[in-house]
């Protein structure tokens, strides 16, 4: 018994089912949960209940007489309250069960009509049943290993001097660079904004105001980009992980710390959640466990030219790499993760610094095997003189008008600087080896629908 743990548990709420396994056997406890099997035995009653709140299901076991067919309609999916005694279990398979001595069925559930049928279902079909799909074990599962990575993302930050800021959804700018932005429109409450606004599509330009005075931050929000990308790695809505780092002023220290805060925080994650598998766990391990190699745009489409016959569109120097160039380059190049570094200046937005070429910028994309791009990371132009040439080559009167602030941060005490941002549900999604990302997302958003 661990009764740190046990004594740890406050009395406001009833006892969690991870909580209750390491309670002393014969303590009294009322559980909740929601019933995943029902077995009925001659004298005995027994089913398996799940509250989520781990991996873990508990067995519940009850005379017959107290759980009657009939009297209580005790079904796959009902919710119930249970009150007994904890017992080592007779039966094999758990260490733990509650002989009830009393049971209430909370939320009863038509188990001819419920959804979610013990026989398990495709991912397509739970895709149409948002609303239940996450008392399936594998999505409560997804939700609680996202959990994890995201406290161990934080923390692993917080423990480097990173303050978390949390800067606004909805802003004035459609520049980012980071896709299409939806509007925030104003044409219903004209009195509300002056102008039309935009939903973020990256925290980034927010966090360079903070790490011009506190150094190290990071921002963990939900970024919206209106792309019609029917893919299985794109959302119109996602959530990203940005750092932004004050004197940083290589891109080999920017992508260092990159490297170092995936192989500590996923590190963190291997280590503390006891549900992940081994297979997630060593992905993990050899995908962020060693240095991931670098290598320029301008290399990278020499080696892809190379071999024209692989692709579907031919690689070309000054085009965008595509996702077939991505794969292979994780898939058969490099056999890995790998860092593209140093793109030409006109791929890329108004605010990344110039390499001393005047042709490429100090940028990086991470791509992984089977996923493509899950973080993409620059230096930023800390040169007033340079930023304003490229904000007047790359964007509107108007865009550069509105950004003048930015251009401000480079006047007054400008530190070099530099960070990126991290697809967080990608990352995930890459980690735990699932399809699609629409399965790592609770409730997806993406272009041709919405709902809930
Ligand atoms: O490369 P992106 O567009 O970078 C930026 O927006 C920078 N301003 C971030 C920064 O430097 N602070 O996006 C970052 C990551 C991508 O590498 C990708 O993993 C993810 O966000 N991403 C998406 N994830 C899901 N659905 C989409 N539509 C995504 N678009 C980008």
């Amino acid at each position: 018994m661990n009764a740190a743990v046990w004594n740890a548990i406050p009395a406001a709420l009833p006892t969690s089912i991870r909580a209750l396994m390491h309670a002393p056997v014969n303590t009294r406890l009322v559980v909740n949960g929601w019933v995943r099997n029902v077995r009925r035995q001659k004298r005995y009653w027994f089913a398996e209940i799940a509250d989520g709140s781990s991996g873990q299901s508990l067995q519940i076991v009850a005379p017959s007489l107290l759980a009657k067919e009939g009297d209580l309609p005790i079904t796959p999916g009902s919710c119930i309250k249970a009150f007994g005694v904890l017992q080592r279990s007779h039966g094999t398979g758990q260490e733990l069960e509650l002989l009830a001595d009393d049971l209430q069925v909370t939320g009863p559930c038509d188990a001819g009509s419920y959804p979610i049928q013990k026989q398990g279902h495709s991912d397509e079909f739970l895709r149409t049943q948002q609303h239940f799909r996450l008392r399936t074990e594998r999505m409560s599962k997804i939700m609680r290993l996202k959990s994890k990575l995201a406290h161990a993302m934080a923390s692993w930050l917080h423990s480097q001097d990173f303050v978390q800021i949390y800067a606004p959804s909805i802003t004035e700018h459609d520049c980012e660079g980071g896709g299409e932005a939806f509007t925030v429109s104003s044409e219903r409450r004209p009195d509300f904004f002056p102008k039309d606004a935009y939903l973020t599509v990256s925290a980034q330009l927010h966090l360079e105001i903070a790490a011009s005075s506190i150094s190290r931050v990071f921002s963990m929000a939900p970024v919206f980009r209106a792309e019609n990308h029917q893919t299985s790695r794109h959302l119109a809505e996602f959530w990203m992980l940005e750092c932004e780092m004050a004197f940083c002023d290589t891109l080999d220290s920017l992508l260092n710390f990159a490297e170092t805060f995936l192989r500590e925080s996923c590190g963190l994650l291997s280590r503390e959640a006891t549900e992940m598998d081994d297979e997630s766990r060593s992905r993990l391990l050899t995908t962020f466990g060693r240095p991931i190699p670098r290598i320029s745009y301008a290399d990278a489409v020499d080696i892809l030219a190379k071999h024209p016959e692989s692709f579907e569109y031919c690689p070309q120097m000054g085009r965008d790499l595509q996702s077939e160039h991505e794969k292979f380059l994780c898939d058969r190049v490099f056999r890995g993760p790998v860092f593209v570094t140093d793109y030409p200046a006109a791929l890329k937005p108004f605010y990344m610094k110039l390499n001393p070429d005047s042709q490429t910028v100090a940028c990086a994309d991470l791509l992984l095997p089977g996923m493509g791009e899950v973080l993409g990371g620059s230096l930023r132009e800390d040169r007033a003189h340079v930023l304003k040439e490229s904000m007047e080559r790359k964007l509107s009167p108007a865009a550069c008008e509105s950004l003048q602030w930015y251009l401000d941060l480079r006047k007054f005490g400008c530190s070099p600087h530099g960070g990126f941002g991290l697809g967080f549900d990608r990352l995930l999604q890459f980690a735990l080896s699932v399809g699609n990302i629409r399965d790592v997302v609770m409730l997806p958003r993406t272009a041709g629908a919405i709902k809930y």
